[in-house]
């Protein structure tokens, strides 16, 4: 083991990050009064070239004027190859008041796109006299981000969260899909004449988390474009959560309650790593370093893995 100790994740829930684009502003107050951790009002791909201007200046004012209670805060800016963004990051750095948390740069492909992003909101901070430091989030959907994704998540201290997003990136591989997310017809095992689904974004994810992991990152699952299929979204997220992402996007209301739902750990998760600490306290006592849990081997790691569960049921309790 290295001597340096992994960096904890920021202590906030993430479970649910529900997007809406900043051209609708009839959407505002709803996704104020939503049961999402994590709001993201969009300037990027779901904005109109023709609405960029008026989605930016509706997004000031309903960062300014609604009731976002205690929610994580977010605007997704234009990439870095757009005239967008360095209007986006100018006007609301300058426009919107200490309610906005986070900013979330899409298409990142290297730590310098992030450098020249941090560059920018320093200075205007300290022009402004900005009290709030404004955080930042990523999303990984090129070929070249997930190529660079350590070097991203090392690339500034305002870095919070990482996402996978399916589409862009499905794009940038040049993946034979349409598909967001989820299981794609054509990703399959054969064996005597059956077929099994295999997971064509496993190993993003893993890169994903393991980058997010090594920096002190949340990960978070992109969106899962079929919003009619709950049942698609549940096993996807299962999957994710599994790989250790803490939460998923929702690109519709109805698949809020679904994130959350999978990303709380359940009452039978939390009680079962309880029962795993308490059996190693006990093991620890007669000074024993692994026992038997349910007739499997429980060790010293084990520790770790259910404090994991734990910690994160708590963390999210407390909210
Ligand atoms: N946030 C909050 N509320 C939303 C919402 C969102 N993102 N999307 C829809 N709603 C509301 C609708 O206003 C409607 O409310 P009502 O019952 O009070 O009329 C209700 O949820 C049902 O909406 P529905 O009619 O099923 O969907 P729609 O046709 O209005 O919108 C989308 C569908 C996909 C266009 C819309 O959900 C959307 O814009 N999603 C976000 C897209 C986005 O931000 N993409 C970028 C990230 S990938
Ligand atoms: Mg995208």
């Amino acid at each position: 083991m290295s001597f340096r100790l992994q960096p904890p994740a920021p202590a906030r829930p993430n479970r649910c990050q529900l997007f809406g684009p900043g051209s609708n502003t009839k959407l505002f107050e709803k996704m104020a009064n939503s049961a999402a951790d994590v709001v993201n009002i969009d300037l990027e791909d779901s904005v109109s070239p023709s609405d960029k201007d008026s989605a930016r200046r509706n997004t000031v004012q309903a960062i300014n004027e609604v009731n976002w209670g205690k929610k994580t805060l977010s605007v997704r800016i234009n990439g870095l190859d757009s005239p967008f963004w360095y209007r986006d990051v100018v006007d609301l750095l300058e426009q919107a008041g200490d309610r906005l948390d986070q900013i979330m740069i899409p298409k990142v492909g290297c730590g310098a796109d992030i450098y020249a992003v941090d560059a920018l909101v320093t200075a205007i901070e300290a022009a402004k006299g900005r009290k709030k430091r404004i955080s930042f989030e990523v999303i990984i959907e090129s070929a070249a981000g997930i190529s660079h994704v350590e070097d991203i998540a090392a690339a500034s201290p305002r870095l919070q969260a990482m996402s996978l997003g399916a589409a862009d990136f499905a794009a940038s591989m040049g993946m034979q899909t349409t598909g967001i997310g989820g299981t794609q017809e054509d990703y399959y095992m054969l064996r005597e004449g059956q077929r099994y689904w295999s997971d064509p974004w496993h190993w993003a994810q893993t890169a994903i988390v393991a980058a997010c992991r090594t920096h002190g990152l949340l990960p978070v699952d992109g969106p899962f474009g079929d919003f009619s299929d709950d049942e698609g979204f549940r096993a996807q997220a299962r999957r994710s959560a599994t790989l250790g992402m803490v939460g998923k996007w929702a690109i519709h209301p109805r698949q809020i309650a679904l994130a959350n739902e999978i990303f709380t750990p359940s009452d039978a998760a939390v009680q079962e790593a309880r029962e795993i600490l308490k059996a190693m306290e006990e093991a620890k006592a007669r000074g024993e370093g692994a026992t038997t849990y349910k007739g499997r081997l429980v060790d010293i790691a084990s520790i770790k893995q259910a404090e994991v569960i734990v910690k994160q049921a708590e963390m999210i309790a407390a909210q």
